[in-house]
């Protein structure tokens, strides 16, 4: 069983992956650290991020690497991220690893922007979160204030903003709802009460399966 989660920057669907995968026991990859991890690369060896040939290298490289979470959540490397995916190239040398870890059994939640639409679109539920531009920033900022750092709320708005649209924009893969996707809002939801959601998305799915 595949379940793809997709939706905008601090839109909560990390933790919402994190928890229904949990929920099911399933497997669980962030899509969103791979990226962050292949920018991180770039910048250590030098190069800029529109560096294709050695963003490509990297992504390659990475297939087998684990992920030093702490290192890669900053707001820094989140847009970093968002450039270099933007990077055909890269997308491209990204899709087995992440086809693989989706065919895992007994399942797999993934999350990221292109889950329901590009690399599983045969998923067996799609969700695509959403939550108000505002809320999104309060819950961004709360996490770096929680993590020690100073925050200015209208940078990380902005921040977010900026990040969604070229993840919207861009060429290859963008930030879109698959047409099958379920729509999930979290904006008025504490994250209890989204896996509830979500829950209740995934079984209404098998429940109509089922009958058919
Ligand atoms: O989900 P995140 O904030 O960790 O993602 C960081 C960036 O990586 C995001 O701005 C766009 C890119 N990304 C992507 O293009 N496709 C994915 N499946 C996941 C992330």
């Amino acid at each position: 069983m595949i379940i793809a989660i997709d939706g905008p920057a601090a839109s909560g669907k990390g933790t919402l992956g994190k928890r229904l995968a949990a929920h099911y026991g399933f497997h669980h990859l962030d899509t969103g650290l791979i990226y962050r991890a292949v920018a991180r690369a770039l910048l250590e060896g030098g190069h800029p991020l529109d560096d294709e040939v050695h963003a490509e290298q990297a992504a390659r490289r990475l297939e087998a690497a684990r992920f030093d979470e702490g290192a890669l959540k900053s707001q820094a490397m989140g847009e970093a991220a968002s450039v270099v995916s933007a990077l055909p190239k890269v997308r491209a040398a990204l899709v087995d690893f992440q086809r693989r870890f989706a065919g895992r059994p007994p399942g797999a939640v993934l999350d990221g922007r292109d889950i329901g639409t590009v690399i599983c679109p045969q998923a067996d539920v799609k969700i695509f979160v959403i939550a108000s531009e505002q809320e999104r920033a309060r819950r961004r900022a709360a996490e770096l204030r929680a993590g020690g750092n100073m925050v200015d709320e209208e940078a990380v708005l902005a921040d977010i903003l900026r990040r969604d649209e070229r993840d919207r924009g861009r060429a290859v893969a963008p930030l879109r709802a698959a047409a099958d996707a379920h729509l999930l809002d979290t904006t008025h939801l504490d994250i209890d009460a989204a896996v509830r959601a979500a829950v209740d998305i995934v079984e209404a799915v098998r429940a109509g399966r089922g009958h058919g």
